[in-house]
């Protein structure tokens, strides 16, 4: 990317101030680099200063989506699913992911939490984003996620065994093998350690919710990953296997389908953030059919679809912690801004569900200081909308402009 100016200042009619859950008129955001070090609103612009005019939009911060994939997109899947899956391998992927990565960007999340990717492609991508080769948001990356064998992570489940796959994966039994997997993760340049508790919707086993850990194996995954200064997030469906994840001490619960009233007190007890994927179910129930997945795999997402959308009701009424993640990738890249209308419609205002992917979910990946809020020290991480996102939720959909770290990644509002 191009070196940021100097000095710029960047104004616009109004401001999603996230961190009050108010909006404030004429903000000046003043930025030195990559860096905010002023926002005022006396409408002074400081000498010197390059002015972006975003007129009568809305400012709010680079927006955060803590659960992506952005080493695939359902795109890829043209109708034979199983073609898709073994005629591609981590070039293929590697190959097309930085596409995916803009479109992400581009639709105003300027910070990801990438939860699972084979191969390290994940890693490599950052690694690419970061050294300014290519466009594409901050990312923390998982790398292969923790599974049992046979499990939610485990690809070759339902094949011949007598076909042997080559790729990197996160499957391990038993705490030795596991504490060895996590390791193995750090060093290839993992931020967060993804694990799967349950069983899931998108992959062969019978059961949607099942516990595919034990006790014992996800305790060792959180003392392991949290030796290493590693945060974890648990993939969970099924109410007894929240609540392990929960007991093990996780940072996240993703999906989070089927919480009961016990696993809602726990998370609360222990600070844990739920992640719900609400938009996810009219995807998948609209287009996998059509992409050849099994009546199986559509009869499982019927199972939690529903069930997950009024849990998350329920949680947002127990005032529980809730960070915005979509699981885009099973969805198109660039949507993921359509779950904040699925939030609002299930429960949360629309401040809220802009606070979950702003300053809940920074508090998530550890870096409130830096991304989440348009304050002092933060990176120059903004986004621009047209309209009143408060009003009209789906403002969210056509973000117009986009700034990471001081750089103009997108502008429809002023060229
Ligand atoms: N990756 C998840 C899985 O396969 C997707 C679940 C989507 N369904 C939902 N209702 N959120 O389990």
């Amino acid at each position: 990317a191009p070196a940021a100016p100097a000095r710029v200042v960047v104004r616009a009619a109004h401001l999603v101030d996230v961190q009050s859950g108010t909006v404030r008129d004429n903000p000046l955001v003043v930025i030195d680099g990559e860096q905010i070090t002023e926002v005022r609103y006396d409408g002074q612009v400081p000498a010197g200063a390059k002015v972006i005019d975003l007129g009568s939009a809305t400012l709010l911060p680079g927006l955060i989506d803590c659960h992506v994939h952005l080493t695939g997109d359902p795109g890829e899947i043209k109708g034979d699913y199983y073609e898709a899956i073994l005629k591609r391998s981590a070039i293929d992927s590697a190959i097309l992911s930085p596409i995916y990565a803009k479109r992400t960007l581009d639709a105003g999340f300027t910070t990801v939490r990438n939860l699972g990717a084979s191969d390290y492609v994940d890693v490599a991508l950052r690694n690419a984003i970061n050294r300014g080769d290519i466009p594409g948001p901050r990312m923390l990356v998982s790398g292969p996620p923790l599974g049992a064998t046979g499990g939610h992570a485990d690809d070759t489940t339902g094949f011949s065994p007598w076909i042997e796959f080559h790729s990197v994966d996160g499957v391990a039994d038993g705490v030795d093998a596991i504490r060895h997997r996590i390791r193995e993760n750090v060093k290839n340049g993992a931020d967060v350690i993804k694990f799967m508790a349950s069983a899931g919707v998108l992959s062969a086993e019978t059961s949607v919710g099942a516990p595919q850990y034990s006790q014992e194996e996800m305790n060792a995954i959180v003392d392991e990953a949290h030796r290493w200064g590693k945060k974890v997030a648990a993939h969970a469906h099924g109410a007894e296997a929240i609540k392990m994840a929960i007991r093990a001490g996780v940072d996240s619960v993703e999906h989070s389908s089927m919480i009961d009233d016990e696993g809602l007190k726990l998370a609360k007890q222990h600070g844990t953030y739920l992640d719900f994927d609400v938009y996810n179910d009219d995807y998948i129930l609209s287009e996998y059919t059509k992409k050849g997945f099994p009546a199986s795999t559509i009869d499982k997402e019927r199972l939690v679809g529903r069930t997950q959308r009024e849990n998350f009701q329920r949680a947002v009424g127990a005032g529980e912690k809730l960070a915005f993640g979509t699981d885009a990738g099973v969805y198109p890249h660039g949507w993921n801004g359509k779950q904040f209308a699925t939030m609002t419609k299930w429960g949360m205002t629309p401040m809220q569900s802009i606070q979950a992917a702003t300053v809940n979910a920074a508090d998530l990946l550890g870096m409130k200081d830096k991304v989440g809020a348009v304050a002092t020290g933060h990176y120059a991480d903004l986004v621009a909308v047209g309209g009143d996102p408060i009003k009209d939720i789906t403002q969210l959909q056509h973000v117009a402009f986009v700034m990471k770290g001081g750089t103009v990644e997108k502008n429809e509002l002023n060229r």
